[in-house]
């Protein structure tokens, strides 16, 4: 089967606390002094590489435009050593717990809450209970990119899931709102706790599909590497496409760097936008 289903479904979003407290954009240090991530392998920077899964992902981060110096740990690794920012992201991941069990495991949004939690403690302890604490998680920035996985690897897949039997279209879409809602007020529930009088703006972040022009790029559809007609990846070992820039996608789910420079310029411009 060719997979054509592209991140239409995506759910992307900023979630950004407290935001008057930026600092300056002139300011070299990183604009915000931590950086939350969540998400499948659009995000994924290692969190699977322990994991009995063919699901293995690395790919950049998406922390440019915000002035960080390296990639945000992972949380698989960052093991209480740094209190600033933790990436959740697992490949394959889903808002539904069960999506992308035919291929291994991953940590579902679910479970990455929870090691949110881990984290928010730590901080905690770290810092005490005292304005510090309320003014470092105060500044955090929340990146969520999830959605596609409970289709491709759940809706899509009735060989593997019960979704498409149980729901329409209209319902299951209906469905993950739901879910994904829910999950949405659990974390701001537990930051709640710790910041009673924060105050939350959801930054919807560009969509990254066929139908949004990115300049320069010509290739829409075609992905830069040779994909796998059973997987949807790039063919392990075969050389990519001459000039990835020219391409939307890398293989049939990933977009090209190129692609996520022009979505992170937009919704780096949209937070700018809202909080100015
Ligand atoms: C933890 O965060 C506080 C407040 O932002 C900072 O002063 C401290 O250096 C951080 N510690 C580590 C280990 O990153
Ligand atoms: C999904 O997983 C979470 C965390 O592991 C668990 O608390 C919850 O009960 C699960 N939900 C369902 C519907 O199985
Ligand atoms: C995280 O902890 C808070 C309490 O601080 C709790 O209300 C919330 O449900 C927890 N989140 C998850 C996903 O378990």
């Amino acid at each position: 089967m060719v997979f054509t289903v592209r991140t239409h479904e995506v759910v992307a979003l900023f979630l950004v606390v407290c935001i008057s407290l930026l600092p300056s954009a002139l300011s070299t240090a990183p604009q915000v002094p931590c950086f939350f991530i969540f998400g499948d392998s659009i995000v994924d920077n290692g969190n699977n590489n322990r994991l009995k899964t063919t699901t293995k992902v690395n790919y950049q981060p998406y922390a440019e435009l915000l002035g960080f110096k390296s990639a945000i740990p992972p949380f698989a690794t960052a093991k209480g050593t740094n209190n600033q920012s933790v990436n959740y992201a697992s490949g394959s991941a889903g808002i539904r717990n069960e999506t992308g069990k035919q291929l291994g495991q991953r940590i579902s949004m679910n479970e990455q809450l929870l090691h949110h939690n881990v984290t928010v403690s730590r901080i905690a302890r770290l810092l005490g209970n005292t304005p510090s604490r309320k003014d470092h998680l105060c500044k955090c920035l929340y990146y969520m990119v999830v959605g596609s996985n409970d289709y491709i690897n759940n809706y899509f897949k009735p060989e593997y899931y019960s979704t498409s039997k149980k729901y329409s279209t209209k319902e299951y879409a209906a469905v993950l709102t739901r879910e994904y809602s829910q999950q949405l007020k659990a974390l701001i529930k537990s930051l709640n706790n710790h910041l009673p009088d924060a105050q939350f703006i959801y930054v919807p972040a560009l969509e990254l599909s066929e139908h949004i022009p990115v300049p320069g790029i010509k290739f829409l559809l075609k992905p830069c590497c040779e994909v796998s007609k059973t997987t949807g990846l790039c063919v392990r070992g075969k050389d990519p496409c001459p000039d990835r820039a020219l391409h939307l996608f890398f293989d049939n789910f990933h977009p090209t760097s190129a692609a996520y420079k022009a979505a992170a310029a937009g919704a780096y411009a949209e937070i700018l936008r809202l909080i100015q």
